[in-house]
């Protein structure tokens, strides 16, 4: 595992219930159904950084989806195990997706691309795009400017990283996307950059 992936699992590890009990779980409610409504009712959805599976992995669980979450903290990922025993939860970094191509009718990462380095930005939506099926619908937000660093996240050090919106679009049009929707959206107080993408038949 690289050097920010390192930081990144073991702050995650240390705050996993402090960054819960401080965490708005209904403020992309929005977001969440207007997913649900573009994939089929059988659908088998990866949740990328799924966290504690709240809200994500369990929304999607109670309409009646499969669900697969990855992420890199053990500590995250033993709450989401608890949060929804129905979905599966996997120990895995997003820079080094390991499923089979065609796998998922959507994939949902949000609240996460933010702590990869930009420059791997590109081969994640590349890969994405290979792992959906034709038709698969891809939903991500990021931060709204260009930045890179580190800040303190709850008392632990954090990495951050994000361009500025239009090349985090222009890169998931790049890896093959068509693009839904895209806007620049305040959700709990905050603004991030919200992407709904699909991969047209190849
Ligand atoms: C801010 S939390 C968001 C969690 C969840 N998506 C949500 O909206 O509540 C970010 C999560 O992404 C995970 N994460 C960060 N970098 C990752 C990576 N490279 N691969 C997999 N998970 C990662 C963290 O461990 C953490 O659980």
């Amino acid at each position: 595992m690289d050097e920010i992936s390192k930081i990144v699992e073991q702050g995650y590890n240390k705050i996993a219930e402090d960054y819960y009990s401080h965490r708005n779980l209904n403020k992309f409610n929005i977001e969440l159904e207007r997913f649900a409504s573009l994939i089929s009712n059988d659908a088998h959805v990866l949740d990328v950084g799924c966290g504690g599976g709240i809200p994500t992995a369990k929304f999607l669980v109670n309409k009646g989806f499969t669900v697969t979450g990855i992420d890199l903290s053990e500590t995250m990922l033993n709450l989401a195990r608890k949060n929804v025993p129905t979905a599966e939860f996997v120990k895995m970094d997003m820079n080094k997706l390991e499923f089979n191509e065609n796998t998922f009718d959507g994939i949902i990462s949000v609240y996460t691309l933010f702590h990869v380095p930009k420059e791997n930005h590109f081969e994640i939506f590349k890969k994405f795009f290979k792992v959906l099926k034709p038709e698969g619908i891809l939903l991500i937000n990021t931060g709204i400017s260009e930045s890179e660093g580190m800040s303190n996240f709850f008392g632990v050090p954090m990495f951050w990283s994000n361009f500025k919106h239009k090349t985090t679009l222009d890169l998931i049009k790049k890896a093959g996307f068509s693009i839904i929707s895209e806007a620049m959206l305040e959700r709990g107080g905050e603004y991030q950059y919200w992407v709904f993408g699909i991969k047209t038949k190849t």
